[in-house]
């Protein structure tokens, strides 16, 4: 382990709202022994409070980062959003400042896969009406229009992470699996990849949707393309509520084209468990109605707490920035018998020459010098030959255009 030009254990880390114990475990074992736990997001003025001094912070969904909030937080270097989401920050505003924001977009990607491949099969029985039916003390024993899904034919819109793990468990389950991407995605397994969604769609008993929220997706599921579907073809929809057109879902389902579906996510949700939810949905029993839970199990939350907690420390001690996502990338282990010095400036001409300029002076070498810009900022890791002083770092931070620099070890 390198020996490192700050003293972790005085590195303030705050997480809130409850994020999962891993998280506090990853740092504490890492040698960042302040860390601060809240069970609950704080209200605006305790979290300025709390992060006058923060090094480090952790959010889930409730906590609203904002200008004026990053503000009142002048020693802060990341940002750990621990969901999938980050528009709870105002990310420019970080990048400016020059904090990254990481977050964890792939630990829950399992879950939802697990939970569409269960629906797959509950739809294919009529198990969400025949469950509701009995709810009101109805018996409906009957195998007609039950069917088994081994031999059946999903077609997966959007062959990306929980796309792809969804063709996996299918085919485990003796399903033949097709899929429809913009991009040149790998097949794995005996899936095929089709040339066009029309060709995706044609004739499965199944279509499960798994892109994300563009223009391009936005009403993929109207009345045109329903038509294009087998007659009887089940529904799913765990990605983003805008992907289906709601009217044209209730006129297919009326009409019984499509004999049933599974929707998790709605173009209009409930801001709070205390809101009631609303949707034309509700009225059918053929239609299993979940609370945008796809990717809610314990085991996500767990991952998100590795995950997440793991880019901070990594940031922390080499400078990394992989997966963050308002800042240059930069991914770069620790280097033997050598220095680090990091360097955030607003992206204009010159800063670079300017630095390297410092070393030179000082008769310093360069062992390594990686440079990454954004539309606003640019980021310099720089390894050296030998340790310097303090004096570099005031020189170097008074280098115009500088928004903050740090000397690792
Ligand atoms: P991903 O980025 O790994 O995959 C998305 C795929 O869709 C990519 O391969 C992309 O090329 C493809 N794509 C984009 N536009 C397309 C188009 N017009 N036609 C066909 N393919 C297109 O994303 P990931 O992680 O697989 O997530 C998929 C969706 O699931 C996202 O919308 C995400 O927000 C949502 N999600 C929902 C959760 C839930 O709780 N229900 C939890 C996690 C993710």
């Amino acid at each position: 382990m390198k020996r490192t030009s700050y003293n972790k254990s005085q590195m303030k880390v705050v997480l809130l709202e409850g994020i999962h114990p891993n998280a506090k475990n990853m740092f504490e074992a890492d040698g960042y022994t302040h860390v601060e736990c809240y069970e609950k997001a704080l209200p605006p003025e305790q979290l300025a409070t709390v992060l006058k001094n923060a090094r480090f912070i952790g959010i889930r969904s409730r906590t609203q980062l904002t200008e004026q909030i990053l503000e009142a937080a002048p020693n802060l270097l990341a940002i750990g959003c621990f969901c999938i989401g980050t528009n709870q920050v105002d990310l420019e505003a970080a990048e400016k400042r020059g904090v990254p924001v990481f977050n964890a977009p792939f630990a829950n990607t399992r879950s939802v896969a697990e939970l569409v491949v269960a629906e797959m099969v509950m739809l294919m029985r009529g198990i969400p009406e025949k469950n509701a039916a009995a709810h009101r003390h109805q018996w409906l024993k009957s195998a007609a229009n039950a069917y088994e899904v081994r031999g059946k034919t999903v077609a997966i819109i959007g062959y990306g992470h929980i796309g792809s793990q969804v063709g996996v468990l299918a085919e485990a389950l003796g399903m033949r699996v097709r899929f429809f991407d913009i991009a040149n995605k790998l097949a794995l397994g005996n899936a095929v990849r089709c040339q066009s969604f029309e060709e995706a769609v044609n004739g499965a008993e199944i279509v499960t949707f798994h892109v994300p929220a563009t223009p391009e997706t936005r009403h993929m599921v109207n009345a045109e393309t329903l038509a294009m579907m087998k007659p009887g073809v089940a529904i799913i929809n765990a990605s983003r509520g805008h992907v289906i057109d709601v009217a044209a879902l209730v006129d297919a389902l009326k009409s019984g084209h499509v004999r049933g579906a599974a929707i998790d996510v709605f173009p209009k949700e409930p801001t709070s468990n205390q809101e009631p939810f609303e949707s034309p949905l509700c009225e059918f029993d053929n239609v299993l109605l979940t609370p945008h839970i796809g990717g809610s199990t314990q085991e996500a939350q767990a991952n998100i707490g590795i995950e997440v907690a793991e880019k901070l420390i990594a940031y922390s001690n080499t400078g990394t920035t992989t997966g963050a996502v308002n800042f240059p990338q930069v991914g770069l282990p620790q280097q033997e018998n050598a220095f680090r010095i990091l360097h955030i400036h607003h992206n204009q001409p010159g800063v670079l020459s300017q630095i390297n300029e410092l070393f030179s002076k000082r008769d310093i070498n360069i062992v390594g010098q990686y440079l990454q810009t954004s539309k606003h900022i640019g980021y310099v890791v720089t390894d050296i030959d030998r340790q310097s002083d303090e004096s570099i770092l005031h020189d170097l931070k008074a280098v115009p255009g500088t928004i903050r620099a740090r000397i690792l070890y």
